[in-house]
């Protein structure tokens, strides 16, 4: 089978490059001819494939009139088509190359460490942002509070580009790694939440799939045993720290280790309570949420579309693409990413003009 395929392709590139050679004898100028018609069929096809296909508007759902009509006001983003880069359109492919193509802007950070009640500690690094022209106030400069993900630092370059474009606003930053679940969160005034996963079970099991269990899961879960392994000696008094690193997938590190270590009875048990899913009914501060509808990590099936339009204070942004944390857009995406976009016109929206979000559920 194998031969006569070997046979069949030896025979196709030979006849390709006899006629390849009588095309160059006929004249270079014919044979170009016909190598660039075939360039620009292909292109063509690839162009009109793109236009109808990839670059789409998003789709915006709220649960109340006020803030949609605020949110096509004010960031007129949400209404713009997204085209992400034509040589990178595809879901996994945007994930893993973000990191790479994207810049990493220079940001120094000012850490403060704060002992909570419990023994926990929580490290907040600043960026206070003394050269502010619009906000040259301290006391009156508006702070902007980033989580990063699973995993995440305040050096990943996706909140360094949100570092950067509130430095450009005016405004300071403040970037927690760990913050208590039950915060009052009653002094924000808005949240915008990037490439949620809503369901947690939805996107374990999405992530256990062959591809992405060898494209990102693996890797995640070396994340998390590194993190672990740093403090072995101190967890290894209560945690088997073996079987923990043992895991081959983050549903394996978590039933062995953080569903044990935050007091769960079961794993399952954890991923209720750590699926936003279940919580959305009890926001109370206007939350814009985008999502890639190609987001392996969040799959689209498990968007709360519904859920959303039931809450006044919510609205859901979704792409056709993106991924997940990917959003690259435009031909060369260096510098700005579509996340970026919506990150900084929600941001300058409620600062300036969110007033009018007071009271929404009334
Ligand atoms: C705030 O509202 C005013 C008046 O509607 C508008 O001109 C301005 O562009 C808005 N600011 C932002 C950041 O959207
Ligand atoms: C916490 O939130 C409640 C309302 O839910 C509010 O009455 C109270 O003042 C808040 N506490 C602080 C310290 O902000």
């Amino acid at each position: 089978m194998m031969m006569s395929l070997d046979m069949n392709l030896h025979v196709l590139t030979k006849e390709l490059s006899v006629y390849l050679e009588n095309q160059v004898r006929v004249g270079g100028f014919l044979g170009s001819g016909v190598g660039l018609a075939l360039a620009l069929g292909f292109g063509a096809a690839y162009a009109c494939y793109y236009w109808t296909s990839i670059a789409k508007k998003p789709k915006l759902v709220s649960g109340g009139k006020k803030f949609y009509e605020f949110l096509k006001e004010n960031c007129p983003v949400v209404t713009e088509t997204y085209y992400p880069p034509f040589w990178c359109w595809e879901s996994r492919v945007q994930t893993l190359l973000r990191p790479f193509v994207t810049s990493k802007p220079w940001v120094c950070y000012r850490n403060e460490l704060i002992r909570a009640p419990d023994g926990g500690q929580i490290s907040l690094d600043w960026f206070d942002n003394e050269e502010s022209l619009s906000h040259p106030d301290t006391s009156t400069r508006p702070t902007v509070l980033l989580l990063p993900g699973l995993t995440g630092t305040s050096r990943e370059s996706y909140i360094l580009h949100m570092v950067q474009q509130s430095r450009e606003l005016g405004y300071s930053m403040m970037l927690a790694n760990y913050l208590g679940r039950k915060g009052n969160a009653t002094c924000l005034k808005g949240v915008v939440v990037f490439s949620a996963g809503w369901d947690v079970f939805e996107c374990t099991a999405s992530l256990e799939k062959p591809l992405d269990r060898f494209l990102f899961n693996a890797y995640l879960t070396s994340c998390l045993q590194a993190s672990v392994h740093r403090h072995r000696p101190v967890l290894e008094r209560n945690y088997d720290i073996d079987h923990v690193m043992k895991a081959k997938t983050i549903r394996e590190f978590d039933e062995r280790f953080t569903s044990k270590m935050f007091g769960y009875p079961t794993n399952d048990d954890y991923y209720r309570d750590a699926s936003p899913i279940y919580k959305l009914k009890s926001v109370q501060v206007p939350m814009l949420c985008l999502n890639a509808a190609d987001d392996v990590f969040s799959p689209s099936h498990a968007i709360p579309v519904e859920a959303v339009k039931q809450n006044p204070n919510l609205a859901l942004l979704i792409t056709c693409h993106g991924g997940h944390i990917g959003f690259l857009e435009g031909l060369w995406p260096r510098h700005s990413t579509y996340m970026d976009r919506v990150f900084r016109q929600f941001v300058k929206a409620v600062i300036e003009n969110g007033s009018v979000l007071t009271n929404l559920t009334s």
